[in-house]
């Protein structure tokens, strides 16, 4: 059958890594979080003492861009892929809220997002892809066969962000992680650089009451239509 490359794009929270999972597995493609792929950069900023409260070194991180080798192994048990940088599974490090209010401010970078955005291009050139993040259907693959533009108020978006940070065993309020959500939106969709827009011809997906099985029917009707 035909492959495809789906470019899933919108704001934080907003259940696009739920979504390009089901899809990944039903249509067994491949699944790139790229949202991951920054967080990794900005724990790796974390990690060598290029960020305080208040700074980025960029111009340090932007040296040490040649020293960070990122790359994704599939993890059977969970059925997804966990992110490595320089060999080591960070997949749990990068989903903190101190990550979070990072990984904006690094991805504004464009020396970061060209180094980034090489590496998604070589992950999807072969399409049977599924690809998340905020410059899919922009940047990294205007070609995409399907693209869509998810949204949901940021009240909803904070919610289930927060619920998912408390089950994993992270002590946050659901007002900082609201703030995270609205701050980080903004910084993406305001930076210079690949900015977060909907595509003109993708496709908008509001699942603010959608369940996760409507919101899946109504997506693989799409996919269904291109293939
Ligand atoms: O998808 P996730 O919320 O994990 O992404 C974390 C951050 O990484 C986003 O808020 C955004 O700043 C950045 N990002 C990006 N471009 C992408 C994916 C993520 O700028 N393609």
């Amino acid at each position: 059958m035909k492959k495809i490359t789906i470019a899933i794009d919108g704001f934080s929270s907003t259940g696009k890594s739920t979504l390009a999972k089901q899809l990944a597995a039903t249509l067994g493609y491949v699944y790139v979080d790229t949202g991951a792929m920054y967080r990794a950069v900005a724990y790796f900023a974390m990690q060598h003492n290029l960020v305080s409260e208040t700074h980025l070194d960029k111009a340090g991180l932007i040296a040490q861009l040649p020293n960070i080798n990122l790359r994704f192994q599939f993890n059977p048990a969970l059925g997804f892929a966990e992110m490595y940088l320089n060999n080591e599974n960070i997949e749990r490090q990068i989903r903190t809220i101190e990550v979070s209010r990072m990984v904006s401010k690094v991805a504004e970078i464009s020396e970061v997002r060209a180094k980034l955005v090489e590496q998604q291009q070589e992950m999807g050139k072969d399409r049977g892809v599924v690809m998340d993040g905020r410059d899919i259907g922009t940047v990294v693959f205007p070609d995409a066969e399907l693209k869509l533009f998810m949204t949901a108020s940021s009240k909803t978006r904070a919610q289930r962000r927060f619920d998912e940070l408390v089950e994993k065993g992270q002590h946050i309020t659901y007002e900082d992680v609201l703030q995270n959500v609205e701050e980080r939106d903004y910084i993406d969709t305001h930076r210079a650089d690949s900015p977060l827009v909907k595509a003109e011809d993708a496709v908008e997906v509001d699942n603010s009451s959608l369940s996760k099985k409507e919101q899946f029917e109504l997506v693989l009707n799409l996919v269904k239509a291109k293939l």
